[in-house]
C-alpha cells in the first residue's frame, strides 16, 4: 500500500522542464499539417493526389545526377561557410542572364532558400522589429520571423484583384519606428502573382523613403508565363544597399532534397552578419553544391521542357477549376501555384474532411488550406492553395474528385443549394 502511495505521489510530483514560448507560437505548416491524415488515407488504400506541396514531379537535370554519381573525392569534407567558390562564380553568370549584376562576394550559399530567409531576418532584424508582408504569403516567413523574434505586419491582397499588390498607402499606414523591412515573393507563392514594374517602383520608393530592407524571394524567377517582365529587386535603382535577395535551386531544377539556396546582397554590413550565422552552422551541404553547380550547365531544352509543361498544366488546372460550380481561381502569372476560392464553410475543415472522410473512385486530394498563408485568423477560410506539380492526367482526376466532393461535403454551399432546391 505504502509503495503504491509513494509511486503515485512521485508521479504527481514529476516536474517537467517547460518548453519555449517561441516554440509554442511557432505556426504549423499549412502545407504539412494534414500529412498524418494523408498517410492514414494512403494506408487504407486510397490514392491521394498531392496538390498541397511545391514538390515538382519533373526530373532533376541529368547533369546534376551525373555529378553526384561521378564524385571522386575520398573525403566528404566541410565546404567554405559562404559556399564553394566555383559554384558562386558560376552563379554570377547565371544571374547576369536575368540582368542581375552581382559579384561573387555578394553571393552566400545557404542550406535552401529557407536558411537564406532565416539568416536574412537574423542578420537584419532585432527582436521586436517589424516587417510588412503582403498576404497571402509563403507561410514559413512567419515561422522564420518567429525564429528571429520579429513581427509580421500584413496587408491582404485580394482574390478579386488577382492578388495584385495592395495600394502602397496601405503599407505606409503600417510603418512604425519598429518597421525594418518589406518582404515580397516574386513570382509569388502561393498566388502566382507577378509584380508589375509600377508595383515594384512603388515598393522601391517606399523602401527608399523609410530606408527599409527589401527582402525579395525570387526562387520562381524561371516560371513567368504571361510575357510580362520579371522585375528583380536588383533591377530597382537606388536601393542596392537595401536589397536582400533569397534564391534556391529547389524549384527550378526539381532539387528540393539538395538543400541549396543563396542569400545575395550588396550590403557589406548585412553580409558580415550573415557570415557569422554561416560560420556557426559551419558549411552548406557539400554534395548539394556539387549537384547545384552542375545544374547550371543543364541543357537549354531542359528548362524549356519544364517551362512548357507548367504552361500546359496551369491552363488545364485553372480552366478546370473555373468550370466547377462555385469555384474561382484567378490566372496565376508565375510560379506553379494558385489560390482558389471554394464554396465551403471552412477550408481547413474541408481539406481535412477530404483526407479523413471522403474518396471518389478510391481517390482523394490533399490541398493546403489558405488560412495558413495569412497571419490573422480571419482570412482564407474559403480559399485553398493548389500546386500544379502533377501531370495532366492526375490533375484531371484531382479536379473530378474536387467537383464530386463539393456535391456532398456537409459544409459545401453547392450541396446546400441543391438540398434547398429539392425541398
Ligand atoms: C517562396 C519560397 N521561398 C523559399 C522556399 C524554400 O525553399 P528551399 O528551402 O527548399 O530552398 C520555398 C519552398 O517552397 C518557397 O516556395
Amino acid at each position: 500500500m505504502i509503495v503504491l502511495y509513494l509511486s503515485d505521489y512521485k508521479k504527481f510530483c514529476i516536474k517537467m522542464p517547460t518548453v519555449s514560448d517561441r516554440g509554442l507560437i511557432m505556426p504549423d505548416s499549412p502545407i504539412r499539417k494534414l500529412a498524418p491524415l494523408a498517410r492514414k488515407a494512403k494506408a487504407e488504400g486510397i490514392k491521394v493526389y498531392h496538390l498541397n506541396i511545391g514538390q515538382p514531379d519533373l526530373p532533376t537535370p541529368p547533369e546534376a545526377l551525373a555529378a553526384i554519381k561521378n564524385i571522386t573525392r575520398t573525403i566528404l569534407e566541410y565546404s567554405p561557410s559562404e559556399g564553394i567558390l566555383s559554384f558562386r562564380q558560376k552563379l554570377v553568370s547565371y544571374y547576369r542572364k536575368f540582368n542581375i549584376e552581382v559579384g561573387v562576394e555578394d553571393i552566400i550559399v545557404t542550406a535552401g532558400g529557407s536558411e537564406a530567409v532565416t539568416f536574412a531576418f537574423m542578420s537584419c532584424l532585432d527582436p521586436g522589429d517589424e516587417i510588412i508582408v503582403p498576404e497571402p504569403a509563403y507561410a514559413n516567413y512567419e515561422a522564420f520571423a518567429v525564429v528571429a523574434g520579429a513581427k509580421i505586419k500584413s496587408i491582404a491582397a485580394k482574390i478579386e484583384e488577382g492578388f495584385a499588390l495592395p495600394p502602397i498607402e496601405e503599407f505606409e499606414k503600417l510603418i512604425t519606428p519598429k518597421t525594418k523591412g518589406i518582404m515580397i515573393c516574386n513570382p509569388n507563392n502561393p498566388t502566382g502573382y507577378l509584380y508589375t514594374q509600377q508595383e515594384m517602383n512603388a515598393i522601391r520608393d517606399l523602401v527608399k523613403k523609410y530606408d527599409l530592407y527589401l527582402f525579395s524571394d525570387e526562387v520562381y524567377r524561371e516560371f513567368c508565363y504571361t510575357g510580362a517582365p520579371y522585375i528583380s529587386a536588383f533591377h530597382l535603382e537606388g536601393i542596392e544597399q537595401n536589397v536582400v535577395l533569397v534564391d534556391s535551386v529547389s524549384k527550378r531544377y526539381s532539387e528540393c532534397g539538395l538543400r541549396i539556396g543563396a542569400l545575395i546582397t550588396k550590403n557589406k554590413a548585412v553580409r558580415a552578419n550573415v557570415m557569422k550565422f554561416c560560420q556557426a552552422r559551419l558549411s552548406p551541404p557539400l554534395i548539394g553544391q556539387i549537384a547545384a553547380e552542375a545544374s547550371l550547365d543543364a541543357d537549354s531544352d531542359y528548362m524549356l521542357n519544364i517551362y512548357n509543361e507548367y504552361v500546359a498544366r496551369r491552363k488545364f488546372l485553372i480552366d478546370g477549376l473555373n468550370r466547377i460550380d462555385g469555384v474561382y481561381s484567378p490566372i496565376p502569372m508565375g510560379a506553379f501555384y494558385t489560390v482558389a476560392r471554394l464554396p465551403v464553410d471552412d477550408s481547413d475543415k474541408f481539406c481535412a474532411w477530404l483526407l479523413s472522410d471522403y474518396q471518389y473512385k478510391g481517390q482523394t486530394i490533399f490541398m493546403a488550406p489558405a488560412t495558413g498563408f495569412y497571419t490573422g485568423s480571419e482570412r482564407g477560410h474559403n480559399e485553398v492553395r493548389i500546386a500544379y506539380v502533377l501531370k495532366k492526367e492526375d490533375l484531371a482526376a484531382a479536379l473530378e474528385v474536387l467537383q464530386e466532393a463539393l456535391k456532398v461535403y456537409p459544409g459545401s454551399k453547392v450541396r446546400q443549394k441543391e438540398v434547398a432546391a429539392e425541398l
